[in-house]
């Protein structure tokens, strides 16, 4: 596949038809996904292949009062889990308000789930006595993430990286026998996706880069 058709047709996939994906497939799949740069190419990924029905449920279990926040907040049209402007939807309303299916169920669904996880031992967090949350570290880690859905559009699978089940990293770890310098990167979900999107839905250039400075005019004119 043309690499310029598998960067602008690889979405989110949530809805899964019940092929399976074997696991020769997910080999080739991970197997291609292992170029992806990471800082000092220390490769601190590891990969946990989820096929086990009770796990999966433990892992939609644990997503669940996380995406009950989510969804809360962006009924307050507030920006959901933001580090920057803390939430003022209170406990009562999060625990009315249903987990939306689609952040939960594809975990059931999917062929398989992948719970990628980075050890933190090998990270260089460079930002990490910044007065802000640490974005640095996961860069050695998403970028193999994304070439996991790379691959997979390739073969004709799909997925999401997903990471409500973050929130609850402990009970993760705990759940899988994940040390705790390692931390859960993602959750993802994979398989066959019902639908092929074509057009994804994403800024024009001009509206996000600009020339020389933050408030330069915007590139490329
Ligand atoms: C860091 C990151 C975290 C994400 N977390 C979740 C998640 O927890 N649940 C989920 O359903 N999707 C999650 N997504 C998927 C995004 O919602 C998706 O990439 C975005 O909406 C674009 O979707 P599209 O490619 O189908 O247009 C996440 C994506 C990224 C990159």
């Amino acid at each position: 596949m043309e690499l310029q058709d598998a960067l602008g047709t690889t979405f989110a996939a949530r809805d899964f038809t019940n092929d399976p994906l074997p696991d020769e497939t997910l080999f080739k799949i991970l197997d291609r996904a292992r170029f992806a740069p990471s800082g000092g190419n220390r490769q601190g990924w590891r990969v946990i292949v989820v096929r086990d029905r009770q796990t999966r449920e433990a892992l939609a279990a644990l997503t669940t009062p996380v995406a009950k926040r989510y969804a809360a907040q962006q009924e307050a049209r507030e920006s959901p889990w933001n580090p920057i402007d803390p939430t003022s939807v209170d406990a009562a309303t999060i625990e009315r308000t249903p987990a939306p299916a689609r952040l939960t169920e594809p975990l059931l669904r999917a062929a398989v789930v992948l719970v990628v996880c980075v050890d933190l031992k090998v990270v260089a967090a460079t930002d990490q006595y910044l007065s802000r949350v640490g974005v640095v570290p996961g860069a050695s880690i998403y970028p193999f993430a994304w070439n996991i859905l790379l691959a997979a559009r390739a073969e004709g699978f799909g997925g999401t990286i997903t990471t409500l089940a973050v929130a609850q990293e402990p009970k993760i770890q705990e759940l899988l026998g994940i040390p705790g310098h390692v931390a859960v990167s993602a959750v993802m979900p994979l398989g066959r996706p019902v639908k092929q999107l074509t057009r994804l839905r994403r800024k024009a250039v001009p509206e996000f880069a600009t020339r020389e400075r933050w408030n330069g005019p915007p590139f490329p004119g």
